[in-house]
């Protein structure tokens, strides 16, 4: 329920489409972009690109920084880079976005999905230590990929535990967890290695582009390498097959530009995350996600959960009417037809939670007036269904 007195909004004014989550580029980018023209830097190398990894390892306490064009590539990358490669096995969570599964065919391996925890909707750390004394389809666990959720951190110390560092490597997905902070360390200084994305719809965009944060330096040498086609020195010889999987100048100016706006941007999201949780605070059939106390989520994707799967409906399209961008947030992968015939250890919770989950507009630059739309949605809808968890 909206606690301040301003009216409702209706009329015109009200049918204006309301978006789920955009760039907002009220900083120095359109600045940094011209200066890329004037300079002549606008391809796969330039000042922009240093100064942005730079600055990444800065925030995320880590000896090392390597752009990469998205996250997808970046995470596929630290895969490589780790030694992870055809016939290994890799574990995912069962409910994360299908670039964490995909980036790990890519880099020759097969997922392995391994449920979450209530509790926390992340990889579940008991559940990773029983899939480690497992070998399915006779094949060896080599990575960890635990991924932190719509923003929010997962127990990485107890997934660090189980995996008995340095035997298993843990490169966690943070892709969009910027910001975020887990028992006092920043969300991309956790795992052995960690990544971002900077894609549009994230907190901090580049338009698209993404990160990997590590202290090992061979990892970090060997992802830079492999995504400028593993070419060695200035002449057309190669030692391995690469890929060119850079980030431009062009992606890193606007990146540049965000991060200079990282704290205003982030207080915006966790300002309209306590909003709408407070609006649904005394609701029994819509609750927010669940906020595990070792860390601080960065409220990147604001997400909700309905009691049912037809009450997730029916509000999606409560929202489309009112022409609000609200959406359905991750489902279970190994449910889906691509991701069927790889191992899974589950327990059922992704498989509940999937098709629950909405996501409501949070972008930074959402004004009050739309923040207010999209709680009245929230008020005047009453539910179809079955209260609880
Ligand atoms: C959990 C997760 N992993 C990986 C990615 C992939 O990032 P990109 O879209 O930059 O390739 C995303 C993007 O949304 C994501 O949410």
């Amino acid at each position: 329920m909206r606690t301040d007195n301003k009216p409702m909004e209706n009329g015109a004014a009200a049918m204006k489409s309301i978006p789920l989550s955009v760039p907002d580029l009220r900083g120095n980018e359109k600045e940094y972009l011209a200066r890329c023209v004037t300079d002549n830097w606008i391809s796969s190398a330039g000042p922009f690109v240093v100064e942005f990894e730079t600055k990444i390892a800065g925030l995320t306490g880590r000896r090392h920084a390597v752009s990469t064009v998205n996250g997808t590539a970046a995470l596929q990358l630290a895969l490589s880079a780790a030694g992870v490669g055809p016939g290994d096995l890799v574990i995912v969570p069962d409910w994360t976005f299908a670039a964490t599964a995909n980036a790990v065919v890519h880099a020759g391996a097969t997922p392995y999905f391994v449920d979450i925890t209530a509790e926390s909707y992340t990889l579940d750390p008991e559940l990773v230590a029983r899939a480690l004394k497992t070998s399915p389809q006779g094949r060896r666990v080599t990575a960890v990929v635990p991924v932190h959720a719509a923003g929010h951190p997962p127990d990485m110390d107890g997934i660090m535990e189980v995996c008995g560092k340095p035997e298993i490597a843990v490169i966690d997905d943070a892709a969009g967890a910027i910001g975020a902070v887990y028992k006092g360390r920043p969300a991309g200084g956790l795992g052995d290695a960690s990544i971002f994305s900077f894609n549009g719809n994230k907190l901090v965009t580049a338009g698209g582009g993404g990160m990997i944060m590590t202290d090992r330096e061979d990892w970090a040498r060997r992802a830079k390498h492999l995504s400028t086609q593993a070419r060695i020195g200035d002449e057309y010889e190669h030692d391995e097959i690469g890929a060119n999987l850079r980030m431009t100048n062009l992606n890193a100016a606007v990146g540049m530009a965000q991060l200079e706006r990282l704290d205003e941007m982030l207080a915006a999201r966790k300002r309209i995350a306590q909003r709408y949780d407070d609006a649904i605070v005394d609701r029994n059939n819509l609750s927010s996600m669940p906020h595990a106390p070792w860390a601080t989520g960065n409220s990147w994707m604001y997400t909700l959960q309905t009691a049912s799967e037809e009450d997730a409906r029916k509000l999606l399209a409560h929202f489309s009417e009112r022409k609000i961008g609200a959406r359905s947030f991750w489902r279970s992968l190994s449910a889906q037809a691509p991701y069927s015939a790889m191992p899974t250890l589950l327990t059922g919770v992704a498989a509940a939670v999937s098709g629950r989950t909405v996501s409501l507009p949070c972008s930074s630059n959402l004004t009050e007036e739309e923040q207010n739309r999209v709680i009245d949605a929230l008020d005047s809808w009453s539910g179809a269904g079955t209260p609880g968890r």
